[in-house]
This record gives structure tokens, C-alpha cells and sequence, in this order.
């Protein structure tokens, strides 16, 4: 169960974040996606006393134990309940913009999944409900609205376009008879819908058969792609000259939306490949084992920008 005090979650490629950002203390840094507040609390540190920090989420859990933290810190941490996909208008809010260095760290927190109210994890029963907060989307859908009421092609496509699911059509069809009978209302409920038809050989794998059709469900209930894409092209406007910005992805959806936008700036100096964690970092933190960072930098057409070469 998530102690609201103490956050549970490892963070991932701290140091080749700071590495990137380079805080200082004349620097004003966003960190959009807040969590367990580590890399908040290291931007923080490093661009000490006087670099500033705007830190957004949309989780009421995290939020509150980041306003929290900010005690000891003081006027310099703003933090906001803010989707990142209006990133903009918090930034305008803050009266912070331009931007030395934006991060991005994707996904959920190990806090969230270990709350079985959020309905993220397929190990801890709870309800289907999957949002991320309150304003994580607009229009309320939860996971247990798409399982129960989307017809067959749509289910399809969820599964297949946002789980990278083989065997999409099938579990489909597993949730639409289950559903004749009895909603499916609760997280392990689905859970044994989808292992009950995903085929043996799968289940001996490491991942849980239900790993994609979480991952689907998720993304679709936080829309979460769309709200990346719009995030990333507003943080370059909001993103100060020789300004970097990091995003860490978890899975191949999100990590072509963060190349391709990349590609799409002008004047952006952006990492070829991204930046893996250490085989180190993997075995003390096996999360990071899917993560991938990469990084943008702002190019300023009358100077030399001094940290541009440094992850490149
Ligand atoms: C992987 S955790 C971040 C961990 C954090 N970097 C740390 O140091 O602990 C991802 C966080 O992003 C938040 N999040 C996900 N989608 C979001 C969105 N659209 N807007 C704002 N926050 C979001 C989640 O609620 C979660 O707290």
C-alpha cells in the first residue's frame, strides 16, 4: 500500500539527466513528470541556491508529497497539479518561461502501481480504473468503461495499437463473452480473462499475460500518446536557447513519438541513439531495463552552446 510520505519509486538514469539539463544556479527547470520527486530533488540540489524548479503531475498522491518536501526547500520548487499536456499554461502560470532544461520521465511510478485503487497492476485487485489523477483525461473514461462497452474492433485496436498485443482479436473476444455474463469490474477479473487465453508457450515467458492489455488499457484511459506529442512540441516552445529537454521512455510507443517530434524541430541537436541505462543501474533497479532516454537541445544562432556536445 503507498505510504503518502514516502515514495517507493527508484528512479531512473538520474545521472545522465543532470547530465543533460547541467542545472545551475542561475537555471529555471521544469520537471513534468514530478513522482516520487528524485530527479525534482537533484535538479534542485545541483543548480543550488538559487536555480529554480517548476515540477507538474497529475497524481494527487505524489503531488502532495512532493508540497511536502518543497517545505524544506522553500520559494525556489514551484509545484502544480498540471497534466503535462498543458504544459504551456502551467509554464505561463509560473511566470517561469524560458526554460533552461525540461525533463520528461514517462509512464508510472512504482507508487501508483503498488496502489490497488488506481487499478494499475494485474498482482494487487482493485478496480478497473486506471486514471492517473482526476485531470489525467476529460472526459472521466476509466478501463472498466472500454472492457465493458467497446465493441469488438475497437477493443482490437486498443490492445493491438497501444499493447503491441499479438493476440489482440482473441482476448477481444475472451472479454466480450465474459462480459455476457458479468462486468468485468475488477483488476485480476481481467487479469484471468486475458491469461485464459493467451497461449502457453506466452505464459512461460517473464512477462504476465496480461502485461500488454494493462499497458493498452492504460494509454488509452490517459491518452496518453496524443498528450506526449503535445507536451513535447509545447515544451520546445517554452525551452530557452541552448535549453535542453529529456525525455526516459519505457516502451517503442512512446519512444518513436519522442524521435520523430525531435526530428521535427528546427534548430534541435538531438541525440542519434538513445542513452541506455549502465548494465549497473539494471541489476540494482530492474525497471530501468526498458528505458531509453533521449535528448534535445536548443541551438542558439549567436553562440556556441557549451553543454551541446556532452550526450550526443
Ligand atoms: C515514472 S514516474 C516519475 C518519477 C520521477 N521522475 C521521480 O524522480 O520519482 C511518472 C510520473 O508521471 C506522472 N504523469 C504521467 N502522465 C502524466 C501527465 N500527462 N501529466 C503529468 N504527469 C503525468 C505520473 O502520475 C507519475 O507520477
Amino acid at each position: 500500500m503507498t505510504d503518502i510520505n514516502k515514495s517507493i519509486h527508484n528512479a531512473v538514469m538520474v545521472r545522465e539527466v543532470l547530465t543533460a539539463l547541467h542545472p545551475h544556479p542561475e537555471g529555471r527547470y521544469l520537471d513534468a513528470t514530478l513522482g516520487g520527486a528524485t530527479h525534482s530533488l537533484e535538479i534542485l540540489k545541483a543548480s543550488a541556491p538559487t536555480g529554480q524548479l517548476l515540477s507538474l503531475d497529475v497524481d494527487p498522491t505524489a503531488l502532495a508529497r512532493g508540497k511536502r518536501l518543497k517545505k524544506e526547500i522553500g520559494p525556489r520548487w514551484r509545484i502544480m497539479e498540471s497534466n503535462f499536456r498543458h504544459i504551456r499554461d502551467a509554464a505561463e502560470k509560473s511566470k517561469m518561461i524560458p526554460f533552461d532544461g525540461i525533463v520528461f520521465d514517462l509512464g508510472i511510478s512504482s507508487d501508483q502501481l503498488a496502489n490497488p485503487s488506481k487499478g494499475l497492476s494485474f498482482q494487487e485487485d482493485g478496480p478497473l480504473d486506471m486514471r492517473l489523477g482526476p485531470k489525467a483525461n476529460q472526459d472521466a473514461l476509466t478501463a472498466a468503461d472500454i472492457v465493458n462497452s467497446w465493441n469488438k474492433s475497437d477493443l482490437t485496436k486498443c490492445l493491438k495499437n497501444f499493447g503491441e498485443e499479438r493476440f489482440a482479436a482473441r482476448i477481444a473476444d475472451a472479454i466480450i463473452s465474459r462480459r455476457r455474463i458479468q462486468k468485468i469490474t475488477k483488476t485480476k477479473d481481467l487479469a484471468s480473462v486475458v491469461a485464459s487465453v493467451v497461449p502457453r508457450q506466452n505464459q512461460r515467458m517473464r512477462l504476465h499475460p496480461a502485461t500488454k492489455t494493462f499497458q493498452a488499457l492504460r494509454i488509452a484511459v490517459n491518452d496518453e500518446l496524443e498528450s506526449l506529442r503535445v507536451a513535447l512540441n509545447a515544451a520546445w516552445e517554452i525551452l530557452a536557447p541552448c535549453g535542453a529537454i529529456a525525455v526516459i521512455s519505457f516502451h517503442s510507443l512512446e519512444d518513436r513519438i519522442v524521435k520523430q517530434t525531435f526530428k521535427s524541430f528546427a534548430d534541435a541537436e538531438v541525440s542519434k541513439k538513445p542513452i541506455l541505462p549502465s548494465s549497473q543501474e539494471i541489476k540494482q533497479n530492474p525497471r530501468a531495463r526498458s528505458a531509453k532516454l533521449r535528448i534535445a537541445y536548443k541551438q542558439n544562432q549567436n553562440k556556441l552552446c557549451p553543454e551541446v556536445t556532452l550526450l550526443l
